[in-house]
């Protein structure tokens, strides 16, 4: 167990944040990092042209090491749907075949799918989750022989519910689908294993579980895919980029590894170095104990809620980090506006309160949270 680590973090004592499945707040290494890359550009003599460089590897080695990949796999990209198109431009969809997403996806991994079947003549299946019910076996049981590339998060991003991402992936090689993953509501908070899962692409936005700034993100690719098509064509991702005196040389190769699928102006100086301390912070910490002390803050919250008539997703079918909490009949419009009231923060997805903290939540922001309940429902 982790324990409470608000010190790191700039939240009032009279706040209690259970949205990080909404944002992540920065953490104070991470600002100041940000802050002094910010401040560099104010004096550009001081930014060296292997700056272009240096941070952009760094944070590739540390978001391989976070997911049990290798860096050369790891582009850097600004959002989850800059990193779905480009697993959407490099794989290969036929007409009458079968795009497997979930229910209720969030959308930023849904469009790019519509666009690609659209354009080949295919069909997104959006498989239904029932509730209560372990979420992979009808997962399972829609990637068949039809089944192009299975487009799935580890959790979904509305409830939590949970995939088993290593069956999925078998399954997906035993049909030859390929599997497209949106890990933003769970990499860095639920350990997943690359070697394990085997994805063809898999996205992260960095600003929720990764605690990185917004507009920061990373694109893990499998090597079958590393000489595919980018989105866009950069000067950066040639090869000899960092020789700034001959980029007029045009090449036609790339820099090696997944490197040619970067964003342009990945180099962003006050982005990366906040995202590159969050990073190491979360590596500090390791995935797997911040998922065994999430968990222990959400079973207990579940408990408490439970008894206000707020009905929880059993433990072992959910995130660990992610609790959705089933309001009961009569509970009053517009909850979290009136918890925020109170400075309690979470978010209402359907007719569930989405409660996600973090290891800057301690009991008394619990207690906050179950008062307020209690006193609004
Ligand atoms: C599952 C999931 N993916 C992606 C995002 C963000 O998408 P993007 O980076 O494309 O803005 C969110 C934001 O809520 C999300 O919940």
């Amino acid at each position: 167990m982790i324990p409470c680590q608000r010190a790191l973090f700039d939240i009032p004592a009279d706040v209690a944040y259970f949205n990080c499945a909404y944002m992540s707040p920065l953490m104070r290494p991470a600002l100041a990092a940000g802050e002094a890359g910010l401040r560099a550009k104010a004096r550009p003599w001081t930014i060296p042209t292997t700056a272009f460089f240096e941070d952009s590897e760094r944070a590739r080695a540390l978001f391989a090491r976070l997911v049990g990949a290798d860096a050369e796999g790891v582009a850097l990209v600004p959002a989850a749907s800059y990193g779905v198109a480009t697993a959407a431009r490099n794989l290969a969809v036929r007409a009458g075949q079968r795009i497997v997403t979930l229910t209720d996806q969030f959308p930023s991994h849904v469009y790019s799918w519509r666009e690609a079947a659209k354009a080949a003549g295919a069909e997104v299946a959006a498989v239904a989750l029932p509730e209560g019910c372990d979420a992979t076996p009808p997962v399972l049981a829609a990637i068949d022989d039809a089944c192009a590339v299975a487009a799935l998060p580890h959790v979904l991003w509305t409830t939590g519910a949970k995939l088993d991402l290593v069956a999925i992936g078998a399954r997906c090689r035993e049909v030859g689908a390929a599997l497209a993953l949106d890990l933003t509501q769970s990499a860095g908070a639920l350990p997943i294993d690359f070697a394990a899962v085997q994805p063809d692409f898999a996205v992260a936005a960095a600003y929720k579980w990764l605690m990185g700034p917004y507009a920061t993100g990373f694109l893990y690719v499998a090597p079958r895919w590393r000489d595919g098509a980018p989105l866009e064509e950069n000067w950066i991702g040639r090869a000899g980029s960092e020789d700034f005196a001959r980029l007029v040389d045009y090449r036609d190769a790339y820099q090696p590894g997944a490197r040619r699928f970067d964003m342009g102006e990945r180099a962003n100086f006050a982005l990366l170095p906040a995202a590159i301390a969050a990073l190491e912070q979360l590596l500090a910490w390791t995935p797997d104990a911040i998922a065994r002390t999430l968990a222990a803050k959400t079973a207990a919250i579940a408990a408490r809620a439970r008894a206000l008539g707020l009905s929880a997703m059993p433990e072992d079918l959910r995130g660990p980090h992610y609790l959705s909490l089933a309001l009961p009949e009569g509970a009053p419009e517009g909850l979290p506006a009136r918890l925020a009231a109170e400075r309690v923060h979470v978010s209402q997805r359907g007719r569930s309160l989405r409660v996600t903290p973090h290891l800057y939540n301690d009991d008394a922001d619990a207690d906050r949270l179950i008062d307020a309940l209690a006193r609004l429902l």
